[in-house]
């Protein structure tokens, strides 16, 4: 008995020893343009998957009908979302080839709603996945899924129309008047000269200014000093 628990023991102690090594030494490759080992992959997406089900099983879902509120999340997945995950008819983006994993297209791939609100809320962990609930209130968030689950089997011109017709974003407004930058007014009048297109993209970059400084200065921006 005691010898195997000694041989044991020395089994082990290799084991980890080997392991330091590989991993003092840089052996595996964390770049994203190499995939990860099958066995690294799978064990990857067990957790990501369990994480995400026991995380979201206890959200509660709000009414998704209301026009306005899909309308509303047009207009943010065409600034924060599209890039990666696609709209209706784009074969691809700049950014989603590049990505390791690379973003689901969301155009095609149904996700359920408890899902989704989780996912984007909170993010994920070491994919590029963004958490867009830093700076961004539930309802906004709601909208976002309101829509993405309209999304697959829209076409290019239906969405187009949505984007255009979505409402503008108070919360970008109220951002504008507390937080001293330059008032809302170019913004509008970007909007007006470039139509949907500009629109989204003068709203993406606002609001990946909006996540970046509520990142690093840990408060809304905007908010009282
Ligand atoms: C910078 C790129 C990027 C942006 C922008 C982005 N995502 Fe993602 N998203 C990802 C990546 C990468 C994954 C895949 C992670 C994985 O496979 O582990 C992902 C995964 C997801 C998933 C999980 C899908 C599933 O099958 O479980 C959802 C839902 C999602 N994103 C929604 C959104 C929404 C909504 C937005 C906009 C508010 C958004 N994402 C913006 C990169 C992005």
């Amino acid at each position: 008995m005691k010898r195997a628990i000694a041989a044991m023991a020395v089994v082990v102690s290799i084991g980890v020893a080997a392991a330091s090594w590989f991993i003092l030494l840089g052996m595996y490759d964390v770049g994203a343009d190499t995939p990860h080992w099958n066995i690294t992959r799978k064990l990857i997406e067990v957790v990501r998957d369990r994480s995400i089900a026991a995380r979201a099983r206890n959200v509660e879902v709000p009414d998704l009908r209301d026009e306005q509120l899909v309308l509303k999340g047009a207009g943010q997945y065409a600034a924060m979302c599209a890039n990666c995950h696609l709209a209706p008819e784009q074969r691809d983006s700049e950014i989603r080839p590049r990505l390791y994993p690379r973003p689901p297209n969301l155009t095609e791939q149904r996700v359920d709603p408890k899902t989704v609100f989780w996912v984007t809320k909170h993010g994920l962990k070491m994919s590029g996945m963004p958490a867009w609930g830093v700076g961004h209130d539930d309802e906004t968030i709601w909208s976002i899924v309101a829509f993405v689950g309209k999304l697959t089997g829209l076409s290019a011109e239906h969405y187009k129309d949505m984007v255009a017709r979505s409402p503008p974003d108070e919360e970008m407004n109220s951002m504008d008047k507390g937080g001293g930058q330059e008032p809302g007014k170019g913004q509008e009048t970007r909007i007006r000269e470039d139509g949907a297109d500009g629109r989204s993209q003068a709203l993406s970059r606002r609001k990946l200014e909006k996540v970046a400084w509520t990142t690093i200065t840990g408060r809304p921006r905007g908010a009282e000093f």
